[in-house]
């Protein structure tokens, strides 16, 4: 069987998402209703040490190379400070990162970075306090600012900022979300909505699109092509003429999902709270590991089974399709 985790079209997957856990402790109006969703049944999560096998399967068997923790809100999960402990002895030693939305982890810093945490990813969508309590429905808005300098604190690198920009409600903040990160050293992308919240109501006419994104941030700033070949990664960079962050010049992301879709270098492979492997965050179909590893599967049958999970995977998210369906499972119970 090969090392690896490849699909039918040449791509390899390298890059473990794993969610801790469906909750979070705010609701995003683009994410989740107000009341919360039906949270996944306990005993349907895996355990720390049923995450911890699938993670060294995934390392040593399956050539995975970075691990990201994800949720919901993965800060919700008890115990991930250990987890990222337990992570970092894995062999070879995965890079460890977090997307999270900073509550509570400013008093954590320092213990995520000695745990062995590499990078952090903490979104933020708006610099006004108002506007952050009307678009989470929670007023936690120093708690994100807080985690970002906390970050920044403990020696994090490169410290990011996640925004989605919503019609009407934060969207003419774009050029001050850059101006804020600049000065603060934080790397920023943007990223477009996608299909994926509880309510099925994303339409493609009311998402800010990446040209939007672009014009505005030009009606300010100088953008130039960022040179770094992009290897896979979702966000396409640009340098930001004239600014320097921790000694390079300084850039800023655009995740362009729906109108520049990057599937085809795709390196992810997804495992959710509940011990399924998703081939996409679009995937119509998932593979259960937590029940072979329940009935006593050994590593290598896992990890076949996670091969197997992978070779299906096709070739785009189709969301421009017609008969584009949205996933059963809304992004706060896959993982962002
Ligand atoms: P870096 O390694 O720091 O570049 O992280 P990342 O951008 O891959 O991860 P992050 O968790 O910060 O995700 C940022 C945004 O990109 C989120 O909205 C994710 O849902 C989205 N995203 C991450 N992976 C994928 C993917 O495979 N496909 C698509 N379409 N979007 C993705
Ligand atoms: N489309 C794009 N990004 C989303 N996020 C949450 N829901 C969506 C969506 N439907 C973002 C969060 C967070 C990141 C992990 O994903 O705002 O920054
Ligand atoms: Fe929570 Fe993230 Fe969803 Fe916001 S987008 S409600 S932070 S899971």
């Amino acid at each position: 069987a090969s090392p690896y985790l490849l699909d039918r079209f040449g791509r390899r997957a390298r890059d473990l998402r794993v969610s801790l856990t469906d909750r979070c402790n705010l609701r995003c109006t683009y994410c989740m209703p107000a009341e919360g969703l039906d949270w996944m049944p306990q005993d349907q999560v895996l355990s720390d040490d049923e995450l911890l096998r699938l993670m060294r399967v995934a390392v040593e068997r399956l050539g995975v190379e970075e691990i990201r923790f994800t949720g919901g809100e993965p800060l919700l999960r008890k115990g991930i400070v250990d987890l990222v402990r337990e992570t970092a002895l894995l062999r070879p030693r995965p890079e460890i990162s977090l997307t999270t939305n900073g509550i509570g982890f400013a008093r954590r810093a320092a213990d995520f970075a000695d745990a062995g945490l590499d990078r952090i990813n903490i979104s933020l969508d708006t610099l006004r306090s108002d506007t952050f309590t009307t678009l989470t429905r929670r007023p936690r808005h120093a708690d994100v600012l807080a985690a970002l300098a906390a970050a920044t604190e403990a020696g994090l690198r490169p410290v990011k900022i996640n925004a989605v920009l919503l019609r009407g409600v934060n969207d003419h903040e774009a050029v001050d979300l850059l101006a804020f990160a600049l000065e603060h050293g934080y790397h920023l992308r943007f990223i477009e909505q996608m299909p994926l919240d509880a309510g099925h109501s994303w339409q493609r006419s009311s998402m800010i699109t990446a040209d939007e994104i672009q014009q505005r941030l030009q009606e300010r700033f100088e953008l130039l092509p960022h040179p770094a070949p992009r290897d896979g990664a979702p966000a396409e960079l640009f340098d930001v003429a004239g600014y320097s962050t921790d000694g390079a010049p300084a850039t800023v992301g655009i995740i362009a999902s729906v109108t520049r879709p990057f599937c085809g270098d795709c390196d992810r492979t997804r495992l959710t709270a509940d011990g399924q492997i998703r081939n996409c965050l679009f995937a119509r179909s998932e593979t259960d590991l937590r029940a072979a590893l329940r009935s006593g599967a050994d590593d290598e049958q896992l990890a076949d089974l996670w091969r197997g999970a992978m070779w299906s995977k096709l070739p785009g998210h189709g969301i421009d399709d017609p008969s584009f369906l949205q996933p059963d499972r809304p992004m706060s119970a896959i993982g962002g």
